[in-house]
């Protein structure tokens, strides 16, 4: 019987044929580098695939994934995508796209334990923390955990200003804007949350770096 990973290698080789059908030089074209537009920051969620929601095809998209879509300015694994893509790659746009229904989001909002991961929606709670008046108003827990999704993405698209990565893009006049978005898994929408920090001045003085 055919086991379930070996559906995906069979897959593969369908979708090699697929795309050298369309375009018989599709890889060599590929393979001589990429020069994507956009760095997306999405949530690890199996629902939320990057390229698939945004029609977007390889080469298009530089993709960095972590549970609940966090800017976490101590984590090496997304300073080093975000360099890259900056600094390297010249990125024009970075989008940071939650997602409504996000585990990592809801579980930030309990008290539950659940083990090693406690320690990542640590950073998720800090925010919840900074939003606790407007978050704790809201009754309904849906909504609840809705509202938290957005203001959760909006405080990562400042967490990336406060970067000297995206400062020092700033700085040297370089095409970069940052973006928060927010995808709907009920009807597979998303939305610009309008939340764009266009630059330095958007930041709370503290996180200024000198010109
Ligand atoms: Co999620």
């Amino acid at each position: 019987m055919e086991k379930s990973y070996e559906r995906l290698l069979k897959n593969n080789k369908q979708w090699v044929e697929n795309q050298l059908a369309l375009d018989p030089t599709y890889f060599e074209q590929l393979a001589k580098g990429q020069s994507p537009e956009y760095l997306w920051i999405g949530c690890s969620d199996s629902r939320v695939p990057a390229n698939e929601i945004t029609g977007t095809k390889p080469g298009e998209m530089f993709v960095h994934r972590n549970i609940a879509n966090m800017v976490v300015h101590s984590d090496m694994n997304l300073l080093s995508v975000l360099s890259y893509a900056v600094e390297v790659l010249k990125v024009k746009h970075i989008i940071v796209c939650g997602h409504y229904n996000c585990g990592g989001v809801i579980a930030a909002m309990g008290n539950k334990q659940y083990g090693l991961i406690d320690n990542w929606l640590r950073h998720i709670k800090d925010v919840y923390r900074m939003y606790h008046a407007e978050l704790d108003a809201i009754e309904d827990e849906t909504l609840r955990a809705r509202r938290f999704v957005e203001v959760n993405v909006m405080e990562q698209v400042l967490d990336l200003g406060k970067t000297s990565i995206v400062q020092n893009a700033w700085k040297n006049k370089q095409d970069l804007h940052v973006h928060g978005w927010v995808y709907d898994i009920h009807d597979g929408i998303i939305a610009d949350l309008d939340v764009t920090c266009r630059g330095i001045d958007d930041l709370h003085s503290i996180y200024q770096f000198d010109i």
